[in-house]
């Protein structure tokens, strides 16, 4: 390994390890949720709900993992679809992949639904509209997942546990080993309780406690691949340990088997 990549891997050892570092993090996301700063960004002409600091790792993943195909839940504006296939479009043309990705929304507004198809990436996406956990959607989804070989998973639609956990035992299966299904919003668990009034979500409810007992079936041996194959994914601590800020800790899953 070079001298270089030693360097910035003992950098985030050793973030990962500063407490003060970590909570650093999680106050920069509870001051600055008051402000809706998730708000404030777009990617290339369209609002994108994130934190910078996550799209520079989603960016680092998609980039390392190539994946073929990326199944997101939570459409919105259309910034973080547009976000990941761009990422695809600058795969395509390095010669590695040839990606497209499927967004999933309930509710896709009209404008929303003109503003993407009328982008220069929409030549990688595929909407459709509909719960994420409808079985009518969730085999859809799997029928358009045929014969993908390198598959990535993006949840980020309702937050609350019961809604995750149903996404996770529905697209989780559908990750190649290798891959990642990653789940925002977790951060819901590690803000003060009253954070979020108008939401279903709050501590106790939300991805993150999804996360926790979906990793125990998974561990138990309880979900499996098309091919019958039981999954095994691990938290990888090292994005958050690197990234500081992000709204999903604990929601970058890798999985190993
Ligand atoms: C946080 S926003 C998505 C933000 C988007 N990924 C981005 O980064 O810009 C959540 C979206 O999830 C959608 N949503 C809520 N419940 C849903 C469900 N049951 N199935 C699919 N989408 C849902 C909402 O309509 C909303 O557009």
């Amino acid at each position: 390994m070079c001298e270089f990549k030693k360097e910035v891997e003992s950098n985030i050892e050793r973030l990962g390890a500063a407490d003060d570092m970590q909570r650093l993090g999680v106050d920069f996301l509870v001051k600055t949720a008051d402000y809706r700063y998730s708000y404030n960004f777009s990617w290339l002409g369209r609002p994108i709900i994130q934190y910078p600091q996550d799209m520079i790792a989603m960016q680092e993943i998609i980039w390392n993992v190539r994946p073929d195909l990326i199944i997101e839940t939570g459409i919105a504006h259309g910034g973080s679809l547009i976000y990941y296939a761009s990422i695809l479009e600058m795969l395509a043309i390095a010669g590695h992949s040839d990606g497209r990705i499927i967004g999933i929304d309930i509710d896709i507004r009209e404008h929303n639904r003109e503003a993407i198809e009328s982008h220069p990436m929409y030549k990688r996406i595929d909407m459709i509209q509909g719960s994420s956990i409808a079985p009518e959607i969730v085999s859809e989804v799997n029928e358009r997942a045929q014969g993908c070989s390198n598959i990535m998973v993006v949840l980020d639609s309702n937050h609350t546990h019961e809604h995750v956990l149903a996404e996770l035992e529905a697209y989780a299966p559908l990750v190649s080993v290798g891959s990642y299904c990653v789940v925002f919003d977790t951060v819901v668990e590690d803000m003060p309780q009253d954070s979020f009034p108008d939401r279903p979500w709050s501590v106790g409810d939300n991805p993150k406690t999804a996360v926790w007992e979906f990793l125990k079936k998974a561990d138990a041996g309880d979900v499996r691949d098309a091919q019958g194959k039981a999954e095994r994914f691990v938290i990888d601590k090292s994005i958050e340990h690197k990234i500081l800020v992000t709204v999903a800790p604990d929601g970058y899953l890798k999985r190993i088997e």
